[in-house]
């Protein structure tokens, strides 16, 4: 039985902004995004990816966040609730659940290469090496057997700790104070960035689209990285709306949030295009980008020890606060549709992703035979879950809100029960009712047209 009496919530508008940017701003943004972007021609795919992001992701959120606060529920709990004749759509909660348990499980991967660079810049390792020691230090990292897998279990664990302790207590605490620190170095960043010898040809590659470059692939993979890097798709935010308070306007908030991750994401090209055009390391370099390039960056500044070490805390700090919204999503399902303690649905859930995560990151080693259709469970674990399992969970999101919930729990939810006046009202249905659900249909479908 769902227990609605104890459901904790966030206590303030400022905690459910800090805590939904906090899911939204993670890694997703500082080393997905620049590979992404990389691969897909640069200011093509940024053009892409904003038009993306104010025309349906912007909306998405609110519409996710109408449906978790409407139902007061996991995902999987709202389906049900709200439209109780029609169990089938429950399926997408279900696909959201186990779409947390998949990103959670190469998501800390990623987080454990953040923390070996916690690890390396403590102990001063990036100090005076050139690019290739560097890189080549990276790999042997990723290589190795058992440390990778150390600091992916470290993540998962401080992860599952905060999680077991509830959402207020927790998730609020800790993420209001740190993202803005964030933002300040990924400025000061910025600006040293932009001033490296060469910066401009990288400047030029992250702003200037080329539109010829626009294919299939580069909206495709637009898409999936805004699903990604918003959290959409999967009920993170479905979770996180059943915890907002009433009185808070989801539009406001999910500008607000919208807008704060594609600046981050922003900045991070800012950061990096410039930077490795400058050191030599080529657009499509995949995770060398962030985590080679930057600390190269930091070699060249004065104080770099302390804002690589800084920098790389925070970006574990952005990366740990996305995976409570991962895990939340798993443990709200464990706990209120059957009827786990908080405490099991935690160590279950921390333990069954640890354990694929293990996979993800051993399909990294040189040599590895891990793989699915010829790529590494770490590349497949990244692509079915962004450009598969987010955009078909978001289709469908959307569809159920404009075609299945009543009108009466759309509108009361949209407005606060008619005490805020939305501008713009009718185009937010219409882009929820047809414009998002063809849109997406026809972006995925045209992944398997020639
Ligand atoms: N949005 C997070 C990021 O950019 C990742 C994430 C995806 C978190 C889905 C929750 C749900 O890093």
């Amino acid at each position: 039985m769902a227990e609605k009496n104890k459901r904790d919530g966030f206590g303030s508008k400022i905690g459910i902004i800090a805590a939904a940017a906090g899911s939204a701003v993670g890694l997703g943004n500082i080393y997905r995004f620049p590979c992404v972007a990389g691969e897909n021609g640069g200011g093509a795919f940024l053009i892409v990816y904003l038009v993306i992001v104010l025309t349906l992701g912007i909306p998405m959120m609110i519409g996710e966040f109408i449906l978790g606060r409407r139902a007061q529920k996991n995902p999987v709990g709202t389906f049900k609730a709200l439209a109780p004749s029609a169990k089938g759509w429950s399926l997408i909660g279900y696909m959201g659940v186990l779409c947390a348990f998949l990103i959670i499980a190469f998501y800390s991967t990623v987080a454990g290469w953040t923390i070996e660079s916690v690890y390396k810049s403590v102990i001063n390792y990036y100090h005076g090496k050139d690019l290739a020691t560097i890189e080549q230090g990276f790999n042997d990292s990723i290589n190795m057997t058992v440390r990778p897998l150390l600091w992916q279990a470290v993540f998962i664990f401080i992860s599952a700790f905060v999680i077991a302790k509830g959402i207020s207590k927790g998730i609020e605490k800790y993420s209001k104070i740190l993202m803005p620190i964030l933002i300040i170095i990924l400025l000061i960043l910025c600006v040293k960035s932009i001033l490296l010898p060469g910066a401009y040809e990288g400047l030029k590659f992250f702003f200037k689209p080329d539109f010829s470059k626009i294919s299939r692939q580069v909206i495709t993979s637009a898409l999936g990285q805004v699903f990604f890097s918003m959290s959409l798709g999967m009920g993170a935010l479905i979770t996180y709306g059943s915890y907002i308070s009433k009185k808070d306007n989801l539009v406001t908030t999910s500008l607000m949030v919208g807008l704060s991750d594609t600046f981050v994401a922003i900045l991070a090209g800012v950061i990096i295009f410039p930077a490795a055009f400058s050191f030599g390391i080529r657009p499509e370099a995949g995770p060398s980008l962030a985590f080679n390039t930057l600390p190269m960056l930091f070699n060249q500044m004065n104080g770099g020890y302390f804002f690589c070490l800084i920098f790389f805390i925070l970006l574990v700090i952005a990366a740990w606060t996305s995976a409570l919204s991962l895990l939340e999503v798993i443990v709200s399902y464990l706990t209120e549709e059957l009827n786990l303690s908080r405490k099991k649905a935690t160590i279950y859930s921390s333990v069954g992703a640890f354990i694929i995560s293990i996979l993800a990151a051993m399909s990294l080693h040189d040599g590895s035979s891990l793989t699915i259709f010829g790529f590494t469970i770490f590349d497949s674990l990244d692509k079915i879950t962004s450009m598969v399992f987010m955009t078909l969970g978001g289709l469908f999101t959307v569809l159920f809100l404009g075609w299945k919930i009543k009108k009466q729990d759309f509108e009361d939810e949209f407005t606060n029960s008619g005490t805020v006046n939305i501008r713009l009202k009718k185009i937010f249905y219409y882009i929820i009712k047809f414009i998002a659900p063809a849109a997406i249909a026809v972006i995925m479908a045209s992944q398997f047209l020639m």
